[in-house]
């Protein structure tokens, strides 16, 4: 019989510590009115010193283990999607299993930035339909703060820290109906973090064309793919780097407003933990039920895009 893989629960960490865009004002040359009009964010979480993306991931997962309820030694693989790890090696994902005690997964990262997620998915689909795992946690967690330059007030406003996972389990039906993963290396420059600087360089009004330009063209080509039409979607979820950027996507495919799910706002750009973040977000407020259709929908560094088509 033919597998599927199926989310069956979800869970999110944010760090207690919010910094306002009244507290940013005090730090750098900006105001709430102009980081409201140009991204949507009013608030981030920021982790604490001690905090670490393993940290973060961890309560994420123990949170997402008990909406399953079921033991964490029956999660036969864990992937974590960062770009801020706690450690060079071993893995953030070795780190967490260790956390949890579970001695049966094998584990890994995986870094395709802010599309880290969605990769992610692909790859737990993968395993589970090829009979490989019958389990998988699933993580995006990022302590994206350690990477700015708090002086730089064309990032520092952007980004917040967080994590979110989703466990998928094998199912007889669907489940997630399709992924789309992609990438271009040539745009390396127009994001990214040196290792002489440490810190995250944009090219910010770039960024933003292209984003939309392909999460747009990413949307349409998805729903085409599977014979679906934008009537057919109940949620989009997309990656939570910009109201605007979400806004304008939208409106390329004629998606109404009411259908999106929008964190934008009080997390920021949580990276490759916003997709999950937003979509434990939305399922502990009752907002997805079952048999929902929903497209995950990301973009970032690379670049990198992917989308995942699923039925709740
Ligand atoms: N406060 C006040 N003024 C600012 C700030 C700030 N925080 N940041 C920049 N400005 C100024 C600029 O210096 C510039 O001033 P100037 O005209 O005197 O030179 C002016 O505002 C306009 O700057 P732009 O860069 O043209 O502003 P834009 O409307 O493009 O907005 C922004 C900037 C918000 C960064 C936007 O380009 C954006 O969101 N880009 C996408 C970036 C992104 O989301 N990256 C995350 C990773 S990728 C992803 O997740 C999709």
């Amino acid at each position: 019989m033919q597998k599927y893989s199926k989310i069956i629960s979800t869970g999110s960490y944010l760090p207690e510590k919010i910094l306002t865009n009244k507290d940013l004002e005090k730090m750098v040359d900006t105001s709430h009115e102009w980081i409201i009009e140009r991204t949507g964010i009013e608030s981030r979480h920021i982790a604490n010193e001690n905090e670490s993306s393993v940290d973060m991931a961890y309560s994420a997962s123990v949170n997402a283990i008990k909406n399953a309820n079921i033991d964490s030694n029956v999660i036969d693989m864990i992937i974590v999607a960062t770009t801020t790890p706690e450690r060079k090696f071993p893995s953030t994902a070795v780190l967490l299993q260790n956390k949890l005690k579970n001695n049966k997964a094998f584990a890994f990262d995986l870094n395709a930035a802010c599309t880290g997620f969605i990769y992610a998915l692909d790859v737990a689909d993968t395993y589970i339909k090829n009979g490989i795992a019958n389990y998988v946690l699933v993580v995006g967690t990022e302590k994206i703060t350690s990477l700015l330059d708090w002086s730089d007030r064309n990032t520092c406003v952007l980004f917040g820290d967080g994590a979110g996972v989703a466990i998928l389990g094998s199912s007889n039906t669907p489940g997630i109906i399709s992924n789309t993963i992609g990438s271009d290396g040539s745009y390396k420059d127009l994001l990214t973090v040196n290792t002489d600087s440490e810190v995250i360089e944009m090219s910010g009004n770039d960024v933003f064309k292209i984003a939309v330009n392909t999460m747009g063209k990413l949307a349409a080509e998805t729903l085409e793919k599977n014979s679906m039409t934008i009537d057919s979607l109940n949620w989009l979820i997309p990656h939570q780097a910009n109201s605007r950027i979400i806004n304008a996507v939208a409106r390329k495919i004629n998606l109404p407003q009411e259908k999106i799910i929008m964190t934008v706002n009080k997390h920021g750009n949580t990276s490759a933990a916003s997709i999950p973040l937003a979509l434990d977000y939305a399922n502990s407020n009752n907002l997805i039920k079952e048999n929902d259709i929903i497209m995950f929908e990301a973009f970032g560094a690379g670049f990198t895009w992917g989308s995942t088509l699923l039925k709740y």
